[in-house]
């Protein structure tokens, strides 16, 4: 197995570390075309990137999962099928949870994706203060020991939460959240917990919608609301102002440049090796806006270098200047509650 690739998240889910994620079929990121779609999904899994971020709330993608198994199927055969790995959400309402809800909606993923058992089911809850969602990872895990779900894993869960549920005995693989050079969060509390009992951690936002990029180097004027054209770039803009502001994220931009120019690399190779490398982290989930654009060639570059300590020491000082999120936002997910 080539380690800088590939990851094994659980004995039998070996994933690639850069997992596509398709939050961006949604809605709010374009014009997504059905057909052109799954015509990408396809180069992406050709060019070694199996792996794929969805959510039953994220619009089609689901359905675009069982129809690029489709698609792979006819020609290829079923031991194509097996390379793919579609790590898919399950993201209820808050409210009472039963067992019926609970297999109505495994279900429902498990038809549209056109799968027998689902490789990775993380599971998202709005509210805490609503105390369903142990009644619904116990039922979850009764799904995974039918087979129906291979491995539980979660998303923006804080670690107060994850403490509960290890406490309550409950098998969690992996937890999703938010992660870059600009938001550390999972630094103070949930990566040490992560790496104590044995946590995979798969990271966001880490090239902040494409604002980590040449594009946005050397811009003086922050970009207009109208510029940031997906809700991504929106979310992540946010990000940078509580984080220290347009100024401070061209000086990090620049700093980030010199690196990349170091080894013939792009920023956001950067800022993706960087948290690739960081404890307990199993992958980075880079957003593909399918059919629209294409940095398949240029992501490729994440597994042919490795950064060394002077660069962590660069991007330091930059980071040094910056605000404490933990302190303004709070743990992971606290931006969602
Ligand atoms: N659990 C959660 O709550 C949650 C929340 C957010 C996201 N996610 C997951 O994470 C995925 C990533 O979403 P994100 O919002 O965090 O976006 P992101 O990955 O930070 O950004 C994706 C965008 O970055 C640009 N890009 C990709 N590779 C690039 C490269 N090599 N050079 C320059 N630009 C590049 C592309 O922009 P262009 O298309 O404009 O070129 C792409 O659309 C989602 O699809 C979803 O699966 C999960």
């Amino acid at each position: 197995m080539d380690e800088k690739r590939y990851y094994q998240l659980a004995p039998d889910l070996t994933i690639c570390r850069i997992v596509n994620g398709m939050w961006q079929v949604a809605g709010g990121h374009g014009y997504i075309d059905h057909k052109l779609a799954i015509e990408d999904m396809i180069r992406y899994h050709d060019a070694g990137f199996t792996s794929w971020d969805l959510a039953d709330i994220y619009g089609p993608a689901e359905d675009f999962i069982g129809d690029f198994r489709h698609k792979l199927l006819a020609p290829r055969g079923k031991e194509e099928l097996n390379k793919v790995q579609a790590l898919t959400k399950w993201v209820p309402q808050p409210r009472i949870i039963t067992r019926s809800i609970v297999d109505e909606s495994i279900r429902r993923s498990l038809r549209r994706m056109s799968v027998s058992s689902l490789d990775l089911l993380q599971f998202h809850w709005w509210d805490y203060n609503n105390p369903y969602y142990i009644d619904a990872l116990k039922y979850l895990s009764n799904l995974r020991d039918k087979r129906m779900i291979k491995h539980l894993g979660l998303t923006n869960f804080d670690t107060e939460r994850m403490q509960i549920m290890v406490d309550s005995d409950i098998q969690i693989v992996s937890n999703q959240v938010q992660y870059s050079i600009i938001d550390r969060r999972p630094e103070v509390k949930m990566i040490p917990f992560c790496i104590k009992h044995n946590i995979n951690l798969l990271a966001y936002g880490s090239i902040c919608g494409g604002l980590m990029s040449e594009r946005y180097l050397g811009k003086a004027h922050q970009p207009s609301t109208a510029e940031l054209d997906t809700l991504s770039l929106r979310k992540y803009k946010k990000i940078i102002d509580v984080w220290g502001g347009w100024n401070l994220f061209q000086e990090l931009l620049s700093t980030l440049k010199s690196i990349a120019q170091k080894y013939d690399v792009s920023i956001a190779n950067v800022a993706t090796r960087y948290i690739l490398d960081k404890p307990a982290i199993a992958g980075v989930i880079i957003g593909a806006r399918l059919g629209i654009s294409d940095h398949i060639n240029n992501n490729a570059q994440v597994f042919n270098f490795s950064l060394d300590k002077s660069d962590y020491d660069d991007i330091e000082v930059v980071c040094t200047k910056s605000n404490n999120l933990f302190g303004t936002i709070g743990d992971c997910g606290d931006e969602y509650r």
